[in-house]
């Protein structure tokens, strides 16, 4: 056993429900407080002097000078395995080019996947390295992590290997997730479907065999996938035993219900989602999850974050962080500047990066402090947890725990 304070204050984030809004004065926070670790595990939290009299001869972490501590952050949807860089992208589209031109230049997501191809296995595991360091440097200790840039069963299987090796070299949890399905590969001779049908026989069994991952992702949008060859393949890779999380309303309404209706865990990006659609959401366990990483990287609309709380969806907010669309990666003020945007609660983003982005990746084992929970959690050298977002990225963690230790920076 362990304990570890004192903190000007504790904000556990326990107790407050899985959906719909939240006003900031739903929030705990325990001032003076401490909490003790038994193994991985936090067996309690509370008033440090307190624990510290009821728990004697313990080891005793202590904490130097004012700081605050929160639940590490979750980030649910990443793109963080990929060879290249799409600057020339992100310049063209600045100065007015369309999508069309920027692919018919070499750019898109076609460059990044032929990038990932020719990269070695040791460049791809490196620069993977690297972002998941920078992420847990944010506090960030949850991670999902997709394919989607092989496109093909060696390439495909090259990256979920490369993500599953990267696993056993960092401390932080990762989820890796099947995006075999992000786009038709120009290299592949034949329809959508065949392409559909080639991912669940040819890479879904394999995925399966190596235990790879057990998610499988789908981009629905016009010029990727369309709705119904896309629901098909959904229930397929469901009875295929997969969860599932789809890429949804990005540009064009539809695919949102779509997500809702093969019951995937969470349906992503929802900037094009119509009002009903955020109704049909907010009726379903289908985590709607923002990524304003991307509608800052495009300069695109923000997701209707304040309609689909107010509707009593389950709002999950995670980084999108890919070479195209997302280049940025820092969640903090990503989720910051969404708040400001979409007029969300400070207990509204803090559970869209926490315990509702994990509900998205099915773990209920964390994004809170409270007994039993996995002893995961980010500390602020400042007296006001406030500060964490009004500083919109820019206030560093101090300390990141994983499992009840901390991470040497
Ligand atoms: O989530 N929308 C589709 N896929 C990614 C973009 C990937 C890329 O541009 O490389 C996204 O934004
Ligand atoms: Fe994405």
């Amino acid at each position: 056993m362990k304990l570890i304070g004192p903190f000007k204050q504790v904000v556990t984030l326990a107790n407050l429900p899985l959906r719909g809004k939240l006003s900031d004065d739903q929030l705990e926070i325990i001032v003076d407080g401490g909490i003790l670790i038994n193994q991985d595990k936090i067996q309690q939290v509370g008033n440090f002097e307190i624990l510290k009299s009821e728990n004697q001869n313990i080891e005793i972490e202590t904490i130097e000078g004012e700081q605050i501590v929160l639940p590490a952050f979750v980030d649910s949807h990443t793109h963080i395995c990929f060879g290249g860089n799409r600057a020339n992208d992100f310049a063209m589209r600045n100065a007015g080019k369309t999508y069309l031109e920027i692919a018919e230049s070499g750019g898109g997501i076609w460059s990044s996947v032929q990038h990932t191809r020719n990269a070695s296995e040791e460049e791809l595991l490196k620069t993977l390295l690297e972002r998941i360091d920078f992420l847990i440097d944010l506090g960030i200790t949850t991670i999902e992590v997709k394919s989607g840039y092989g496109l093909d069963v060696e390439n495909e299987l090259k990256m979920l290997r490369i993500i599953k090796k990267a696993q056993a070299q960092t401390r932080a949890t990762l989820v890796p997730t099947c995006l075999s399905a992000h786009l038709k590969p120009r290299d592949f001779e034949g329809s959508n479907e065949e392409y559909l049908q080639y991912i669940l026989s040819e890479i879904l069994p394999k995925v399966k065999e190596e235990n790879l991952a057990k998610r499988v992702d789908i981009f629905i949008e016009k010029s990727a996938f369309q709705p119904e060859e896309s629901k098909d393949f959904l229930l397929k890779t469901k009875d295929l035993g997969f969860e599932i999380t789809v890429h949804a309303d990005q540009f064009t309404p539809g695919s949102s219900r779509i997500a809702v209706e093969v019951g995937a865990k969470s349906a992503d990006h929802l900037e094009a989602t119509i009002d009903e659609d955020i109704e049909f959401l907010a009726q379903s366990d289908t985590v709607a999850t923002a990524l304003p990483g991307a509608s800052l990287g495009l300069g695109e609309r923000f997701t209707p974050a304040r309609k689909l709380l107010d509707a009593g969806a389950i709002l999950a907010i995670a980084s999108d962080w890919n070479p195209g669309s997302a280049p940025m990666g820092n969640l903090i003020t990503q989720a910051s500047i969404l708040a400001t945007f979409e007029k969300l609660t400070t207990a509204e983003v803090l559970a869209g990066i926490t315990f509702r982005s994990a509900f998205a990746l099915g773990l209920d084992d964390r994004g809170r402090l409270g007994e039993n929970l996995k002893a995961d959690f980010v500390t602020f050298k400042t007296n006001n947890f406030q500060n964490v977002l009004y500083n919109q990225g820019s206030l560093k963690a101090e300390k990141i725990y994983i499992d009840g230790n901390s991470i040497l920076k």
